[in-house]
This record gives structure tokens, C-alpha cells and sequence, in this order.
């Protein structure tokens, strides 16, 4: 058991954010009660595509994907997808990610939802990489990596709701515990550290290769750099940290909470296995 966010969770392991949907995963290969909780994937005003295929690509010890923030957009959330996850989650804590590439965006989305039940919080999506329509902020940055436009977002989007609001950062942050000290400054309840990390793949060949040519490195060789970035993070802020990148196994899950994380989420490795989060979670509870 975790307590968070005002929240029991009955283990520290959620779905990380655009790595298993709404939640189906949990429905078609565990049941919703072998997990803590999940992020969904993020979503914006209008309805999304993503990027070009392929979107993505695996090497050695990971992947990089382009997605692009494909989603349904706030309208179908509202009325689709919140109406399925209260229907079929059985209460399971849930964070809605928001992304978007103003902060009226942000506000748009998160005023749109905030009246509706099924769900828990928000993660505020400040780090993608792999779109530039969405790098918002003025410098042309995603919006964590600019601290005046990070502190403006979090700060408009604060009075809107009272619900636990999130804020995730990026790995290739410099300054990630500032970021979340100030992110913490201007009003957010948690961090997420840390999002994919900006990436290419050699070109040509047979080998693997992206749609838009560049996107976000997650799995394992992100493990490192999660890890680091979650240390530095839990030392500068004092709410929940959620420590994401690379893990594979309750003795990776076991590193960041050690490390100074509260929770820990999944992505990658439930591509190569939908169940890893359930297998992390039990694996966790028989190593405790
Ligand atoms: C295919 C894919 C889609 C993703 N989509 C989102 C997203 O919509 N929003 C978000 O905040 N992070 C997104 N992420 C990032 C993950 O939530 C996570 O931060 C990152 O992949 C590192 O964790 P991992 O190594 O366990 O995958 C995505 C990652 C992948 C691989």
C-alpha cells in the first residue's frame, strides 16, 4: 500500500502515461486490482493523429518512438473514454495527462475535465519531444525546459482544479530539480521524472527507422539517467515522486524508490510483455 495524493494505492507501480491507453491493458491482460493506478495518454483540445509511420523503432536496449501524441482529443475523452474507465477500473486511481502546445491548452483541457468523475488527478505532459507543434513555449522548447514558460503553465493552471496535479519533466533537463522545485513553487502536488529522451537513429540501411525521422529513447538505456534524475529530484522537492525510464524489473522498481521516489510507472517493457506491470508490482511486494 501507498499513500499518496490523499489516495490509497494498493501498490506503488502505475501504467506510465501513452503506454497503455485508457487503460484496455488492464481489462484485456490483468485485472485493474494487480496494479497501483495509470497515467492515460495525453491528451489535447483536439483530436490527434500523430506523426508519419513507422512510429516506432527498436534497437539494442530500447526503443524510440515517435507517436506524436495521438489521442482522441478532450471531447471524446469526456464523453468516451472517462465513461469506460468508471465503468470498467473499479475505482483505480487514474491521472489524465494533458498535453498542448499553449498553456490555454492546458487550462482548456484540464477546466474541460476537472467536473467529470472516474479519475484522480492530472500529469501535466511539460517534456514531449517528438512533436514540435507542441513545443509551446516562447524559446521554442518543450515548456519544462524553459522555466519562466514552466512556472507561467503551472501557476495558470493551478486555481482550476483541486484535484493532485503532476507536472512531468524531461530527462535532458540540466536543472531538473529546479524545475520541480519550482514546478512545486508554483502549486504542483507530484513530479514525474522522467519523460523520453529527445533521439535519432542512424540513417539508411535496413535498420530501424522512424516516420519522422527523430523521437523519444525510452526502456532500458533511459534507466540511468531516470534513476539520476529522480535522486536529484526527491532531494529538492518534498511531495511525491514519480520515478519512470527503463524499468523492467521490481529490482529496477526497487532502485527508484530507494532513489527517493513514491511510485514508480512502466512503459516500454509492457510492449514486449502487456503484463509487466502487474509482474513488477507482485515482484516488488515479495521483495519488500
Ligand atoms: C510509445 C510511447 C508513447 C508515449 N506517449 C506518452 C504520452 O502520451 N505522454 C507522456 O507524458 N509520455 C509518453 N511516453 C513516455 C512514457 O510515459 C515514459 O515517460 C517513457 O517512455 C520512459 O519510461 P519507459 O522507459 O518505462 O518507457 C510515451 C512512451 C512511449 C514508448
Amino acid at each position: 500500500m501507498t499513500e499518496a495524493f490523499g489516495t490509497t494505492f494498493s501498490s506503488p507501480v502505475l501504467l506510465a502515461a501513452g503506454t497503455c491507453g485508457f487503460g484496455e491493458p488492464l481489462v484485456e491482460f490483468m485485472s485493474p486490482s494487480e496494479v497501483g493506478g495509470l497515467v492515460t495518454k495525453s491528451v489535447t483540445v483536439e483530436p490527434r493523429w500523430g506523426n508519419p509511420p513507422p512510429r516506432v523503432a527498436e534497437f539494442a536496449d530500447g526503443m524510440l518512438n515517435s507517436v506524436g501524441l495521438a489521442n482522441p482529443g478532450l471531447e471524446a475523452v469526456r464523453n468516451e473514454k472517462l465513461p469506460w474507465i468508471r465503468r470498467t477500473l473499479g475505482g483505480l486511481p487514474v491521472f489524465v495527462s494533458v498535453a498542448g502546445s499553449a498553456p490555454d491548452e492546458y487550462a482548456a483541457i484540464v477546466s474541460g475535465l476537472d467536473g467529470e468523475d472516474g479519475f484522480l488527478g492530472f500529469e501535466l505532459n511539460l517534456s514531449c519531444p517528438n512533436d514540435s507543434h507542441l513545443r509551446g513555449s516562447a524559446s521554442g522548447l518543450p515548456f519544462g525546459l524553459d522555466p519562466e514558460a514552466l512556472a507561467h503553465l503551472v501557476e495558470l493552471v493551478r486555481p482550476l482544479t483541486e484535484r493532485p496535479l503532476i507536472v512531468k519533466l524531461a530527462p535532458n533537463d540540466p536543472e531538473i530539480a529546479r524545475s520541480a522545485s519550482r514546478a512545486v513553487d508554483c502549486g504542483a502536488d507530484g513530479v514525474t521524472a522522467v519523460n523520453t529522451m529527445p533521439g535519432t537513429l542512424p540513417p539508411g540501411g535496413d535498420g530501424p527507422r522512424l516516420g519522422a525521422g527523430s523521437g523519444g529513447m525510452s526502456g532500458p538505456a533511459l534507466l540511468p539517467t531516470a534513476l539520476g534524475a529522480v535522486a536529484r529530484v526527491a532531494a529538492a522537492v518534498d511531495v511525491p515522486v514519480l520515478g519512470v525510464g527503463g524499468i523492467l524489473s521490481a529490482r529496477d522498481a526497487r532502485a527508484f524508490l530507494d532513489a527517493g521516489a513514491t511510485m514508480i510507472q512502466i512503459g516500454t517493457a509492457s510492449f514486449a510483455d502487456p503484463r509487466s506491470a502487474a509482474v513488477v508490482a507482485r515482484g516488488l511486494a515479495e521483495l519488500a
